[in-house]
């Protein structure tokens, strides 16, 4: 965090974090849309590689765009550093490869986005390192699941995309008395929410492609820690292996990040909102929204979350017949597998981001055929109630 910065509240830290201005003294941050930097002399080229001259090299390393964005989020979530990345997903990866080696050992809940699951449960294990996925809320499945090499943890909380809440304390407890660290994917909370590294987490991974982006124009991701974390484990592998964030990309999420605050708070009380008015509905058979007191995890929720989530998850009677008929039906609300944008999106995960798990799987987690998961837009709240009602009404 700049020093300008670090006295005033996260929502002013979004719009002022990190800012460099160029000589010109522009208002909204300059686009350095260049693969690399030029030198004074071959001396000053030197000393810049040496690290013994401050400034940027080479995009793929560091570039003044995409170092505005990390030290803005790094000092929204209250970090030490952050490294921004090309996808959420590479964020993810990159977050576990980095702190790990083949013969270790890595400890995940199941409820978990598709291709976070696929990298932990799948790709892993190819490059010598198992895992175990437990489930997420019984701490005692953490606990069983730890052995001499578990070097890390893994969780996303709320979780993608039936909205289970995991005590984020209480599994870094467990992860660090096992000499384990515990990362937790945010993007369901978001930053304004819930603050994993002040609960104990080690590492927070977001895919900005969601709201930090919140208006569906670009994909990237970011990793957060404490700058011994960034530094031990993230700043060599991305600079060397490169899944860097665009200066492009960076610029538009840097000004999603001004707006960010007030665009989750009002999505939040949407579908709050839109909670309300689905409860005790005749057609559906299961809701699930953080912020109601009938949450499963209502207490963990109350403990760890400032405010419930810009998504609400429901099961419609009648199976994936009756969810494909309600999405269809809806008007306003878009078909569309992403999250935290602008626009309200609606999403059948058992047909689209969890299709690859099996039927037991899916069973397992609560994804069934009638499930979909609604993530809140900006539009009218009352418009966005009326078109699921109406929407219900033809299932
Ligand atoms: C919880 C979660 N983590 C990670 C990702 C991956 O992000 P990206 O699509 O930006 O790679 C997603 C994307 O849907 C997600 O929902």
């Amino acid at each position: 965090m700049s020093a300008s910065t670090r006295q005033y509240r996260p929502e002013t830290r979004l719009v002022h974090a990190g800012t460099l201005r160029s000589q010109f003294g522009e208002t909204s941050e300059a686009l350095y849309l260049t693969q690399g930097f030029v030198y004074d002399s071959a001396e000053q080229c030197e000393a810049r590689f040496k690290g013994e001259d401050p400034g940027f090299q080479y995009s793929r390393f560091a570039n003044p765009t995409v170092d505005m964005f990390e030290k803005r989020i790094a000092a929204f979530e209250g970090a030490g550093a952050a490294r921004a990345t090309a996808t959420g997903m590479a964020a993810v990866t990159l977050s576990l490869l980095g702190q790990l080696k083949a013969g270790d050992h890595v400890v995940a809940s199941k409820a978990m986005f598709g291709s976070c699951r696929y990298v932990i449960e799948d790709f892993l294990p190819r490059y010598g390192v198992p895992s175990t996925l437990v489930d997420g809320g019984d701490l005692d499945q953490w606990r069983a699941a730890v052995r001499p090499n578990t070097k890390a943890f893994f969780l996303e909380s709320p979780t993608n995309p039936t909205l289970d809440v995991i005590d984020i304390g209480e599994v870094a407890k467990i992860a660090h008395a096992a000499g384990a660290t515990l990362t937790v994917d945010n993007v369901f909370a978001t930053a304004l929410w819930q603050s994993p590294l002040e609960l104990g987490a080690d590492c927070v991974v977001y895919s900005a492609t969601k709201h930090i982006d919140g208006q569906g124009r670009c994909l990237g991701g970011v990793v957060l820690g404490s700058e011994k974390f960034i530094q031990d484990n993230i700043h060599i592998l991305l600079r060397q292996t490169g899944p860097s964030m665009s200066p492009f990309n960076a610029w538009v999420l840097l000004k999603g990040l001004e707006t960010l605050a007030v665009r989750v708070e009002r999505q939040t009380k949407t579908a709050a909102a839109l909670a309300d008015a689905l409860a005790g509905h005749p057609r559906i058979t299961r809701l699930i929204y953080p912020g109601r007191a009938d949450h499963p995890q209502a207490a963990i929720v109350k403990k760890q979350m400032r405010a419930g989530s810009t998504l609400v998850a429901f099961e419609i009677a009648g199976g994936k017949a009756a969810a494909f008929r309600f999405q269809n039906a809806l008007a306003l609300v878009r078909i569309s597998n992403n999250l935290g944008d602008a626009k309200s999106l609606i999403t059948h995960p058992a047909t689209t981001t969890h299709q690859r798990l099996t039927e037991a799987a899916r069973a397992e987690l609560g994804i069934t055929d009638g499930f979909v998961r609604y993530s809140a837009g900006l539009e009218h709240p009352d418009d966005l109630v009326e078109d699921v009602l109406t929407a219900l009404k033809a299932v």
